[in-house]
């Protein structure tokens, strides 16, 4: 099967909804591993309520230093980047404190209710500090749904568009559903992630893979393998001419 490749977690304990221990984070970490996940970015939420102080990340950093080894028998090799919520506030940082792993890009999410006007303004400022940002589920946000177009304008900019698993497969709603898979369909979508947190919403995307594979053919592939991290190297990041 397809080794995928995952840019959205919550599996490393950092305080917030995801994993509440180490153990935990190591028995949906393996669970991944068994289901085909090749390499997983834990991604610890950057809340307005909940900021990345220094000790904060201390903890997160010493936590995915001791899952690291525990995991590469599961041949799961475990990264740790961070998903930003918009705040005025980020706006104030460099960019580059947040990476997801070693690649020149930040994994941010948009709103689900009301403008993305602070949200592009989080991006424009990624952007400003030389990295790409990946867009954690737009199909969740109420803007994007009544309007696939402003996806397209963000995806113009050369940012990444990453769709939740668990939206292809109705964990979310039929509304958002359904806006996951158009976006896949009109080729809007660049990566398939998990968003995983917890046993009840764990970080797998092997049933999403298969639907995505009867649905979208051969194409799906590149959605869950990690393809559109290699365009993050390059400066033509994106044509979308050729991507349609
Ligand atoms: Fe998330």
């Amino acid at each position: 099967m397809l080794g995928f490749v995952d840019v959205h977690s919550h599996v490393i304990p950092s305080g917030d909804d995801g994993a509440r221990s180490v153990e935990a984070g190591l028995a949906l970490c393996v669970e991944a591993g068994r289901r085909g996940t090749r390499i997983l970015y834990a991604t610890p939420h950057v809340w307005p309520s909940l900021p990345l102080t220094a000790e904060r990340e201390r903890l997160v950093r010493r936590a995915h230093r001791q899952m690291t080894p525990l995991l590469a028998p599961h041949g799961v090799d475990l990264r740790l980047g961070w998903e930003l919520t918009p705040t005025e506030r980020l706006l104030e940082e460099d960019p580059r404190r947040y990476r997801l792993g070693g690649l020149p890009a930040v994994l941010m999410e948009v709103p689900f209710h009301g403008s993305l006007a602070l949200a592009e303004r989080l991006g424009e400022h990624v952007e400003g500090s030389g990295l790409t940002p990946i867009v954690a589920h737009p199909e969740r946000a109420e803007r994007v749904r009544d309007d696939l177009g402003a996806v397209l304008t963000l995806r113009e900019r050369g940012w990444l568009i990453q769709v939740n698993a668990t939206s292809l497969l109705g964990s979310h709603g039929p509304e958002q559903e359904e806006a996951g898979w158009r976006l896949l369909e009109d080729g809007l979508g660049d990566l398939v992630a998990s968003d995983g947190h917890r046993t009840a919403r764990p970080p797998l995307l092997d049933d999403a893979y298969r639907l995505a594979r009867n649905r979208l053919g051969e194409s799906a592939d590149a959605l869950f393998d990690g393809s559109a991290l290699d365009r993050l190297a390059r400066p033509d990041r994106l044509d979308l001419a050729q991507r349609g």
